[in-house]
């Protein structure tokens, strides 16, 4: 689907509510099949990656059922498949469900789109196979066929900082005797960690170091709060579109999240944290945005894994910075959705942009005026079409961007929340 976008005038005005977290949704269908009895979840997201990992619990046995909450309702255990497990566009699904699965005493397969069945296996697989798992693939990719194994606990040490690694095996350690213990380079976020002490699991963390054991899962009710990396494109557009000023109400603020806050203030950006609370174990708040003077920053280290899922936008806003904005130590990015160092240097250059690619990140001068008048492609990855419809926004001439339709995997309200601070 092509989408075009214009340069807005009058600026953003007014207050949007900020629709579920993806991550969280994820996490909180899984864990709800893992507990015996009724657990409510409040809030859960509609984007077609949650809704995937939902589908994969119900194909191995789980009752389901929406009202204006979704009701889970489990044994506590999963039953044989009889089909395969189709995870879609989503990496987490994929991730978490072979570390619940490889432990199981039945056979599974999970599967994917085009761009998943591309995507690394190697980080899960490896350690899942450590702890005595048996998982047959080509090459590490998708399809992955699993041949369940009673698992043995480990005590292991990741070189990425990857929330996706440590919650497969914090899965797999779930249902293992004696303790399983996951270390990692910098923290990345902490949803499982906080959802399994909710649910009331036998689990601690000390520093980058996490520690599992054998625990039976208590069904609650959770209320999932708004995503940060969907708020991330409006902080955007409320920064660089010229007038703008609006709020953004209940969005996750949990601190392995908020990398992008961070960096908004060290641009000298206007953003301001209102009403944080608590909710179902996570901080949540409101955030005012105006339109900035920014300038430009480095990006590096132990931040990536708190804003890796926004440096598409974050490139955008760095375009609209004084000065050479350089994001390092994010290779990763080239195993996401899509290589989405590659595809935002490759489109934003075509707007206007002064923007180079380097091996794990890319170097931005600004304040450059996107000229925009011309078309651009997602790269079938959400993160990148809701991107260049914010860089849109203040480009010269309309620009038209095709394969928008990806913005469902996480955000299907997006358009109509941008139009709703627009009129
Ligand atoms: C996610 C973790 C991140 C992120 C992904 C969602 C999660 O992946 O990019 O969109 O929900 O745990 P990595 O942890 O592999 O970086």
């Amino acid at each position: 689907m092509k989408k075009n976008v214009e340069k807005i005038f009058k600026g953003l005005k007014g207050e949007i509510s900020i629709p579920s977290d993806k991550s969280i949704s994820h996490r909180a269908v899984i864990l709800s099949s893992l507990a015996k009895g009724k657990s409510i979840i409040k809030n859960f997201s509609k984007g077609q990656d949650p809704l995937s990992t939902l589908q994969v619990c119900k194909n191995l046995g789980i009752e389901t059922e929406f009202n204006d909450d979704l009701i889970i309702t489990s044994t506590g255990k999963f039953s044989a498949p009889a089909t395969e497990l189709d995870c879609g566009n989503s990496g987490t699904t994929m991730r978490f469900m072979a570390g619940v699965l490889a432990g199981q005493n039945f056979n599974s397969i999970l599967t994917g789109d085009e761009s998943l069945s591309k995507r690394p296996m190697k980080r899960v697989i490896e350690p899942l196979t450590l702890m005595g798992a048996e998982i047959v693939s080509d090459n590490f990719r998708a399809p992955l066929n699993i041949l369940g194994k009673e698992l043995h606990c480990i005590d292991y040490t990741s070189k990425l900082a990857s929330a996706q690694v440590k919650s497969c095996i914090l899965l797999a350690g779930l249902s293992c005797e004696g303790k399983t213990t996951f270390t990692e380079p910098y923290t990345s976020r902490d949803h499982t960690e906080r959802m399994l002490k909710f649910m009331c699991a036998n689990i601690s963390t000390c520093g980058n170091t996490t520690t599992i054991q054998k625990s039976e899962l208590k069904p609650q009710t959770i209320e999932i709060c708004g995503d940060i990396s969907s708020a991330a494109y409006f902080i955007t557009a409320g920064l660089i579109v010229p007038n703008s000023e609006i709020i953004l109400k209940n969005v996750g603020l949990n601190l392995t999240r908020t990398g992008i806050i961070e960096i908004v203030k060290k641009m000298c950006g206007n953003i301001e944290i209102l009403d944080l609370r608590s909710i179902s174990g996570e901080e949540v708040g409101d955030i005012k945005i105006s339109y900035s003077q920014l300038k430009a920053c480095t990006i590096e280290g132990e931040i990536i894994p708190k804003l890796i899922d926004e440096l598409p936008i974050i490139a955008v806003l760095a375009t609209q910075a004084e000065g050479t904005t350089i994001v390092k130590d994010a290779q990763d990015l080239r195993n996401k959705e899509s290589d989405r160092i590659k595809a935002i240097v490759t489109e934003l250059k075509k707007i206007g942009a002064d923007i180079e690619e380097t091996q794990d990140g890319f170097i931005i001068n600004g304040k450059t005026e996107l000229q925009g008048g011309c078309e651009v492609k997602t790269y079938h990855d959400h993160r990148l079409a809701m991107s260049l419809y914010v860089a849109g926004l203040i480009c010269k001439n309309p620009i038209c961007i095709n394969g928008f339709e990806w913005v469902n995997i996480s955000f299907p309200e997006f358009e109509k929340l941008c139009n709703d601070l627009l009129s």
